[in-house]
């Protein structure tokens, strides 16, 4: 393999950007040209691609967002564009491709595989909702980015003495809130996971009124339901003014943490060797500190496990 190509798709996030970087410095330290494509699988599809060289990928290492830029594209579910790709790519003389995302893009890499063109997924997703990895790149980041919002909520909420509700992302995973409100010291948070109880949340609001705390401070996943509806429900409860801070996509941008360019370098370049020893369909993760490959289909065959132990360590450190 001569020439390979990497492309960024689905949800970004930060690392991305450092993930490319890597892989294009490994293959070339192994005399491999990569291309660079644009807008994921849109860019796949139409062969919309330019040659990415050292210099290309210099001073974005510290860059949040993805310079390939990112999109859904629907419509690669569908057998003709991928074939369409393929062609085009073939065409390039491009022999394999590394996508950076998620489960959904992994399908998508796997239908690329299984029609005779390799592709190797990195895990790139706030959501740390990849199968078969520990940690996928910008999970950390968003945590940085969520808890330092957290911390500025708390400094308003104790000079009012309010309940704070503040909404996370995380449709179908709560590893955001898990962690965020466990890294924050959150009363109560509420994930996708796991049914919450009402009257718990509540009594822990009061029991801290009960001993002087001045705030609560209430995670809540966005897959859960808006924070805006349980703000309701508290303050009808309650009577407790109860106000709601929805963080959106601030969580998916800014400038990745060390430990996720360090995950983008480990997996980008894990990658490259991957697709370099012609092993197609696998996907590159990390497990008790070691960085592994794994097939492509068990990342999107099995369901993702939040680390539930920390839900239960959340409830005794914060009574
Ligand atoms: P993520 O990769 O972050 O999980 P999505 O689930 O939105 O994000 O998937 C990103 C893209 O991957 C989709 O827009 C589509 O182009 C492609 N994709 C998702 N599912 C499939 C599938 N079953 N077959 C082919 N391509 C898919
Ligand atoms: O998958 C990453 C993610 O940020 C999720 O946490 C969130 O639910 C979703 O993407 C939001 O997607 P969009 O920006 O398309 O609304």
């Amino acid at each position: 393999m001569k020439k390979i190509a990497v492309l960024t798709s689905g949800g970004d996030s930060p690392g991305m950007n450092a993930a490319i970087r890597a892989v294009v410095r490994k293959a070339n330290f192994h005399g491999v040209e990569v291309m660079g494509i644009f807008q994921g699988y849109e860019g796949f599809i139409a062969g919309n691609m330019e040659k990415l060289d050292l210099g290309s990928v210099g001073g974005i290492i510290q860059r949040g967002g993805t310079k390939l830029f990112s999109a859904r594209c629907p419509k690669f579910k569908e057998a003709q564009y991928q074939l369409q790709g393929i062609e085009n790519m073939r065409e390039a003389g491009v022999g394999g491709l590394v996508v950076i995302g998620g489960d959904g893009s992994y399908r998508g890499a796997m239908e690329l595989t299984e029609r005779g063109f390799p592709c190797v997924g990195i895990p790139a997703t706030i959501d740390n909702d990849v199968p078969g990895t520990e940690y996928t790149i910008g999970f950390d980041t968003a945590l940085n980015t969520v808890i330092e919002s957290i911390d500025k909520i708390r400094d308003t909420a104790t000079s009012h003495e309010n309940t704070f509700i503040v909404e996370v992302m995380g449709r179908d995973a709560g590893d955001i809130a898990l962690w965020a409100g466990l890294a924050a010291g959150a009363e109560s948070i509420l994930i996708p996971e796991e049914e919450y109880n009402i009257d718990e949340i509540i009594s822990r609001i009061e029991r801290g009124v009960a001993r002087g705390k001045r705030h609560s401070i209430i995670i809540v996943a966005e897959g859960v339901m808006p924070g805006s509806d349980l703000a309701k429900i508290i303050k009808e409860k309650t009577g407790i003014e109860t106000r709601v801070s929805v963080l959106g996509h601030i969580q998916r941008g800014g400038s990745p943490t060390a430990r996720d360019r360090v995950l983008a370098g480990l997996f980008g370049a894990k990658a490259v060797e991957v697709l370099l020893e012609g092993r197609g369909g696998r996907a590159v993760g990390i497990k008790n500190h070691e960085v592994i490959d794994y097939d492509l289909k068990e990342a999107y065959e099995n369901n993702h496990k939040a680390d539930l132990s920390l839900y239960t360590l959340s409830k005794e450190l914060s009574i």
